[in-house]
């Protein structure tokens, strides 16, 4: 196996974006990850997207020849990757696996999604449709339902209050502000959060991600081809991706994920690393008890801790590990597909110092968490300060 780099970042500003295609979404996020890479046309070996769902929000099935078709990239092969929310961490973790065995020498990894062309009852229909169908989804089950019965769950077994939850929308909506292509620029308070309408009891409006339009890319080439290009390399130090029942009632425990904790434990033991050696990690905050749940099944944190210490302002841009600073799914926008190339995107940026004004000082390295389903799939990555 090759060691692996990701030598180029793009993405596309996320929000409602109106009368444009997924597809040109992601050429144009493409073009720009091409472009800081210094990777040409004919450089490119292989393309994956990750998407849900363009059947449903665009009416266009088997959209992944469509992006070398944009992109002038004549007979690329080009690979569509689905696995709910998680579709753009497979994606990348896709394109790594292709660099990292051989197949391919420069892998263009991408991820979209297109939602706002449907009406916020649909969107949550067609989202619904990743939870199980035969004993959640038919009987009325949403994403947002299921976040609030772990969410609750939370606070009955370990006292996570509604201000704690809070906390993390505060802080990603705080981030977004430095994030040009977030799609909120808003600073929210506690009590906005807290006394905010109710969307499923007890996650309010901003206890939730909002729905999207968004694409982002990354180029992975083998690391010993790094300095062809003119992009500054980040190392990929581990990937891992771990699969659990579909089906809440099948669970254990509502207080976290096994998948979570399984795909962490395996990215560190791959990487020779431990939590206290990340400086910085993007997490899926579908709904802020995701956020605190991550922190905690991820062993940044204790069980239970994960609300009091985003009180505290410890995953704050500037606290001790700092948590989600492009604004993450809450306040950046969460265009499905694309969401865990941006976590990638983010990371990479962070750790060759192009993150702007949100730029943490001295991260060497960056880890994220991309959810799927109710957690039945979630993808970590852990990439390195390259040379
Ligand atoms: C929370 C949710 C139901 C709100 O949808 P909605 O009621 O149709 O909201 P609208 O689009 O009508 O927006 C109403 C206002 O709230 C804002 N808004 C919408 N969603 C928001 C969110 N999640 N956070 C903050 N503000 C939000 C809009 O910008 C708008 O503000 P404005 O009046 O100042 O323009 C929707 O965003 C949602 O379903 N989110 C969850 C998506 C999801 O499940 N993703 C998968 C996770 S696993």
């Amino acid at each position: 196996m090759r060691d692996v780099a990701i030598i180029g970042t793009g993405m596309t500003k996320f929000g409602n974006l109106g009368r444009v295609t997924s597809r040109e979404l992601v050429t144009s996020a493409a073009l720009e990850a091409m472009n800081d890479a210094g990777v040409e046309r004919g450089d490119i070996d292989a393309v994956y997207l990750g998407e849900l769902s363009g059947d449903i929000f665009e009416h266009q099935m088997h959209a992944a020849p469509g992006i070398p078709d944009y992109l002038g990239l004549e007979n690329t092969p080009s690979t569509r990757v689905e696995a709910a929310c998680a579709s753009g961490g497979l994606s990348v973790m896709h394109s790594i696996m292709a660099v990292a065995g051989g197949f391919y020498d420069v892998v263009l990894a991408t991820g979209a999604e297109k939602m706002t062309n449907l009406p916020t009852a649909h969107v949550t229909e067609a989202l619904s449709m990743c939870a199980d169908d035969i004993y959640e989804v038919s009987l009325g089950v949403t994403f947002p339902g299921a976040f609030a019965m772990m969410a609750r769950a939370h606070e009955m077994e370990y006292g996570t209050t509604p201000e704690m939850r809070a906390a993390v929308a505060v802080k990603n909506h705080k981030n977004a502000m430095d994030n040009p292509n977030a799609q909120f620029h808003k600073e929210i308070t506690i009590e906005k959060v807290v006394n905010s309408i109710m969307v499923a009891d007890p996650l309010t409006l901003y206890d939730c991600s909002p729905i999207t339009d968004g694409a982002a890319a990354v180029v992975v080439v083998p690391w010993e081809d790094r300095h062809k290009y003119e992009g500054p390399a980040v190392k990929v130090r581990s990937f891992a991706q771990a699969s659990d029942t579909m089906s809440l009632h099948d669970r254990p425990v509502l207080t976290g994920f096994k998948t979570t904790q399984i795909a962490a434990r395996n990215a560190f033991e791959r990487a020779q690393l431990q939590p206290k050696d990340i400086d910085i990690v993007e997490v899926h905050d579908c709904f802020t008890i995701a956020e605190i749940m991550a922190i905690e099944d991820m062993g940044f944190f204790k069980k239970g801790e994960g609300g009091k210490v985003t009180l505290d302002g410890v995953t704050a841009r500037d606290g001790q590990i700092p948590v989600n600073v492009s604004g993450g799914l809450k306040a950046k926008g969460h265009p499905i597909g694309a969401s865990g190339v941006a976590q990638v995107v983010e990371i990479t940026n962070q750790l060759r110092d192009r993150a702007g004004p949100r730029q943490v000082p001295d991260v060497n390295i960056g880890m994220t968490q991309n959810l799927g389903g109710s957690g039945s799939t979630i993808v970590c990555h852990i990439l390195e300060r390259g040379d």
